[in-house]
């Protein structure tokens, strides 16, 4: 009983509650890469169908994603939108991301990126930056000018994927410029300012 107490405190101690996600956008007239070409023979690239579920869930649990609320997406998800890649020799589903519809107060009429995750056994092969860059052209198609997603600042691979693959920091408060100079670091890149003109709002 009282062990069970103390490791509920201790990962309260761990894992500070963070008010706000990090954001970053699309930039307009950003073009994604389109690496599809580069997907090695192991894999294929296509879209998710229902009797995927297991797998899918097994992949997120993998990739310590939590529970994905599928009902709630399914109603959002663009058509054609939804991308798994599957390993073609046991048939697992292991990389997913998926295209949505999802207006915000911040972002109108809005497409966004979502539940980006790859196996752990199968990282290091480029499959998050595949997914990224299909799930921003699906978007694109979809005639979206304003794309966004959401990620939070322990997830240093995949914001150095995001930001490997042309998205950029959405500084909506003050506080953000000051979580993205840590990021930057952590990823030993250069947070340079006059990049991010939006900043001097804050200064
Ligand atoms: C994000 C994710 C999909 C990337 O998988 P992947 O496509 O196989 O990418 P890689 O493992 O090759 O790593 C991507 C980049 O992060 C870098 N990286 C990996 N681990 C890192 C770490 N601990 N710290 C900093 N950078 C790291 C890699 O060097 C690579 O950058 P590079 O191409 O410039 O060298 C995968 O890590 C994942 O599923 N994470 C958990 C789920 C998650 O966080 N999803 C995002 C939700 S918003």
């Amino acid at each position: 009983m009282y062990i069970r107490i103390i490791g509920k405190i201790l990962n309260r101690i761990k894992k500070p509650k963070q008010e706000n996600l990090l954001e970053m956008l699309w930039p307009k007239n950003g073009k994604s890469s389109g690496t599809y070409k580069v997907l090695n023979k192991n894999y294929r690239l296509r879209q998710y169908n229902d009797s995927d579920r297991d797998k899918y869930f097994k992949l997120l649990e993998l990739s310590e994603m939590g529970q994905c609320p599928l009902e709630y997406w399914k109603n959002y998800i663009l058509p054609n939108g939804f991308f798994v890649i599957e390993h073609i020799d046991t048939g697992n589903i292991v990389g997913a991301c998926f295209a949505s519809h999802q207006s915000r107060e911040r972002h109108k009429f809005a497409g966004n990126l979502g539940w980006l995750a790859v196996d752990p056994q199968h990282r290091g092969n480029k499959l998050g930056e595949i997914l990224i860059n299909a799930v921003v052209n699906r978007l694109q198609r979809a005639g979206y000018e304003r794309i966004y997603l959401e990620t939070h600042d322990f997830r240093l691979p995949a914001l150095k994927i995001y930001l490997n693959t042309g998205w950029v920091p959405f500084f909506y408060t003050k506080g953000m410029v000051v979580r993205w100079q840590e990021i930057y670091k952590k990823l030993n890149l250069n947070f340079d300012t006059t990049q991010f003109p939006e900043i001097s709002a804050y200064s």
